[in-house]
């Protein structure tokens, strides 16, 4: 049972200015309100369970006029010491980023120049078995993902999002370890749930009914998964395998269609350079 090799640093956003004030997925209704105070005692929980659970969280500060700056998993993508800005797809959530590469760039981060084409950062790319498994087909897109492959020397393994619920990859797909990965096979297409399929030898599927409920949406630090929700099922079936689950109740951002995974960006992934990077790509 090897650990994930990344999931011990985190940067957070604080929900200073988190509300619903325009709809980009099926989750955000602009007639819900949030309430504010109680999306900071969730933030600040989950955060607390990060940091107990062994992890070093980082706060980047709010800014006024960006209520889903809150995801910073949609921040871009980290390699090492590199962070590689995302490409938001929607008008709304762009100035972020700028924000983003300033601060990381005031903490000695080499700023890369992305690729001119949607990317929305870790939300759509997580690390697993030396490669980058990437969500496309709500958000980012497969251009993107093959300039990053050029640019940056990463080995990519593209997977084609099939449900608009499930509009970033991280709704879909969790790596728990070197070997385990949660799955919701029935938001991605049929090529490239078996593209998965190969890349992940002890898959735990995970029900439509769950991945809706953001089940996938985790965040793993060492052996602890940190959950939105968790059904009994599923709950079962991970203590089976050695980890312990902390269900951290997000349901204010869940508004904004986001869980615990959302929330985060990983700062201490390494994906270029890695021995093990030639697994699998596929476009
Ligand atoms: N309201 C945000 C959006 O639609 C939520 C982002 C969720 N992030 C994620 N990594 N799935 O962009």
């Amino acid at each position: 049972m090897s650990e994930l090799s990344w999931g011990r640093h985190f940067l957070m956003c604080p929900p200073d200015y988190f509300e619903v004030s325009y709809s980009i997925n099926p989750w955000m209704d602009t007639s819900v309100r949030v309430d504010r105070d109680r999306a900071r005692e969730q933030w600040a929980g989950l955060a607390g369970t990060l940091r107990a659970a062994g992890a070093v969280v980082d706060e980047v500060p709010a800014q006024p006029g960006l209520p889903d700056m809150v995801f910073t998993a949609n921040a871009g993508i980290v390699d090492g010491t590199t962070y590689w800005p995302a490409s938001m797809r929607h008008a709304e959530r762009a100035p972020e980023i700028a924000h983003l590469c300033r601060w990381l760039a005031g903490r000695d981060w080499t700023v890369a120049d992305p690729p001119d084409a949607v990317q929305e950062g870790a939300g759509d790319a997580l690390p697993f078995a030396g490669t980058l498994v990437a969500g496309h087909g709500q958000r980012s897109t497969v251009d993107a993902y093959q300039q990053l492959a050029e640019r940056a020397g990463w080995t990519i393994t593209t997977v084609e999002l099939a449900d608009p619920r499930f509009y970033h990859v991280d709704l879909t797909f969790c790596p728990l370890d070197g070997t385990t990965a949660l799955i919701a096979p029935g938001a991605l297409t049929a090529p490239s749930l078996e593209r998965l399929a190969r890349l992940v030898p002890d898959p735990v599927p995970v029900t439509v009914e769950e991945a809706a409920m953001f089940c996938a949406n985790s965040v793993v630090v060492g052996r602890t998964v940190v959950m939105p929700a968790c059904s009994a099922r599923l709950g079962r079936v991970l203590e089976r395998r050695g980890f312990q689950v902390a269900v951290c109740d997000v349901s204010e951002f869940a508004k904004a269609g986001g869980g615990c995974r959302c929330l985060t960006l990983a700062l201490d992934v390494s994906l270029a350079g890695d021995a093990s990077t030639s697994k699998e790509v596929a476009a």
